[in-house]
C-alpha cells in the first residue's frame, strides 16, 4: 500500500518557489511549478546545504554552497561538483492538500 502523508495545503506553498517541509523525521524541499508540486530530500548530496536557500530556475534547483544543480522531478545530479543524485519523493495533489510519498 502506498502511504500518504500530507505535508501543506496547495494554497499556502509560493509559486515557482521552494520552501522547507519537516514531514515525519525528514527536512524535505517541496518546489512548485506551474504544472504540479515537486519534493526532493533538503539536504544536499554534495555538503552541509540546504536546497530551500537555493536558487530554483525552471525545474532545476542549484545549491547555495558549491552551485551545484539538480532536476526537481527526479532528483538526477545535473552537474560537478554533485557525484549523486538526490532523493525525489512522489507528490500527490488532491484538492488542496499535498501528500508525499516518504515510503
Ligand atoms: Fe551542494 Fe556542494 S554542498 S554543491
Amino acid at each position: 500500500d502506498t502511504v500518504w502523508t500530507r505535508i501543506a495545503s496547495l494554497s499556502e506553498l509560493p509559486s515557482n518557489d521552494v520552501v522547507a517541509i519537516q514531514a515525519g523525521d525528514r527536512d524535505i524541499a517541496v518546489y512548485r511549478l506551474d504544472d504540479g508540486v515537486f519534493a526532493t530530500d533538503n539536504l544536499c548530496t554534495h555538503g552541509n546545504a540546504r536546497l530551500c536557500d537555493g536558487f530554483l530556475l525552471d525545474d532545476e534547483i542549484e545549491c547555495p554552497l558549491h552551485q551545484g544543480r539538480f532536476d526537481i522531478r527526479t532528483g538526477k545530479a545535473l552537474c560537478a561538483p554533485l557525484t549523486r543524485d538526490l532523493r525525489a519523493y512522489p507528490v500527490k495533489v488532491d484538492g488542496d492538500e499535498v501528500y508525499v510519498n516518504l515510503a
